[in-house]
Parts: C-alpha cells; structure tokens; sequence
C-alpha cells in the first residue's frame, strides 16, 4: 500500500512563492510513489492546480464553510473548493478548533458539507498537553470522533481521513513515542469498529503529525497500523519535504 503524506502550508507562501516552490519541487518528486496530498492556502489554489496538471498529487484545502448559506462574507464554501479543482479538505485542525473556536458542532457540519460536495475530509484530532498529562489522550480522541462523526454513513467514510496530531506535537519539536502512536491508532480504530463496523475500522486511513522532520521520519515510516503522514513546517521547504518524503517509500 502507498503511504499517503499531506503537507499542510497552514498560512505561508504568497501565489508567486508557491509557484517558485513547486518549480522546485515537480522537477524533482516521483509520482505513484506516494500518494501525495498538498493542503495550500486559498490564495494558492489557482496556480497549484494549473501546476499540478496531469501529475498524481491530490490539492488540498486547509478549511471550509460550515454551510452553503449566501449571508457569509468572506467565507469559502465547499462547492467552490471542489469547482477550483480541490479534492482533499482539512477539518477540525487544532489551531483552527483553538484560535478559530471551531466546536465539535461546527466541525460535524463543516464535515458534512465537504461531503456533501464530494470532498475528501482530512479530520484532525488529538490531545492538549493536559490531556495527555491527566491519562486522557483515548478518552478526548473518543469524544473528538464521535461527535465529528456523527450522523455519517458508513460508506462515506471512505472519503476520510483521520489525523492523529497532539497538539502538544504541533510545532514544538517533541513527538510522542511510535508506541505512543500506535496505541493512539489503535484507540482510533477501535471508536470507528464501535460507531460504524469491523470492516470500516479496518479500511479507515490513519496517518500521524506533528513535528516530523528529515531527522525524525524513521521513527513514523513503520508503525503498525499507521497509513501516512501529515507534515506542517517541514513541508515549506522542497529539498527538506523531498527527504521526508522519500523516507515513506
Ligand atoms: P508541524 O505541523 O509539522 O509544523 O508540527 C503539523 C500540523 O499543524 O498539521
């Protein structure tokens, strides 16, 4: 099975730098190696897609509206994304549920409407440092799946992905154990074989962030269970992104 790498951009690189990155970056990344998702921010998502034409690599929004109402200046909605050549969305990342104050409300709509609008949800969940520190890593990924996914078919849940991210992980430099991770999988597994069926715990995609650099990847590229991985500020960089991810082949 191909590992599935996302990079998320988050709010970095302006149209004319993206462009400069991926002149960069094509000339060097391997196709069908990987299956390669890149989360741009909106500003971005013109030139990527025209860039990326006839390549294998999934273009990615970072956020959409939670619903397709007209009254919503300065929102994006999902009809748009998908009309832009988008694919993949993230939802539910934690400094969007943290500086955004996105709930688990919110997040089950805004789930349901990239659906709805034949997206791909990348769903972001993970623990506060709190969390993890009061032995409530499984029990906050539990409530965080299930309120996001509720109300979802289970054939739906092929269109999703989860990604586990500790928030204590996200830009820190510190990264849980592979044990660590494997049992958050595990967790996660075991609330979606609880909510939907065996089979849909079994085919869910899983993948890990937070904090992955060229140093690091050994210790994410063979974890049981683990489908791919999803890389913020390591991924600005193309030579630096380039070693991750050929680390995952
Ligand atoms: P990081 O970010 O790789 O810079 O820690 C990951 C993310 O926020 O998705």
């Amino acid at each position: 099975m191909k590992k599935i790498v996302i990079a998320n951009f988050k709010m970095n690189k302006t149209p004319s730098e993206t462009k400069q990155y991926l002149i960069s970056f094509l000339s060097k990344y391997e196709d069908y190696k990987t299956d390669l998702i890149l989360a741009l921010p909106y500003t971005s998502l013109s030139i990527a897609k025209f860039m990326i034409d006839k390549r294998e690599i999934s273009l990615g929004a970072q956020n959409l509206c939670d619903d397709d109402e007209k009254g919503c200046t300065g929102e994006i909605s999902g009809k748009m994304l998908a009309d832009s050549g988008v694919s993949h969305v993230l939802v539910g990342h934690s400094e969007r549920r943290a500086k955004f104050k996105e709930d688990s409300k919110i997040i089950n709509k805004k789930i349901k409407n990239g659906l709805k609008n034949r997206l791909s949800i990348i769903l972001c969940v993970g623990e506060s440092l709190a969390d993890k520190n009061t032995m409530k890593t499984l029990s906050t990924l539990r409530m965080q799946i299930e309120e996001a996914l509720k109300g979802l078919y289970e054939n739906e849940l092929e269109n999703l992905i989860i990604a586990y991210e500790p928030v204590w992980a996200i830009g820190s430099g510190k990264t849980p154990s592979p044990k660590e991770i494997e049992n958050a999988v595990r967790a996660i597994r075991k609330v979606v074989e609880e909510d939907f069926s065996k089979k849909a715990a079994q085919e869910i995609r899983v993948v890990y962030g937070g904090s992955i650099t060229p140093k690091n990847i050994s210790k994410f590229a063979s974890i049981e269970g683990l489908d791919g991985i999803l890389v913020g500020g390591a991924s600005l960089e193309s030579s630096v992104f380039l070693q991750i991810i050929n680390a995952m082949i």
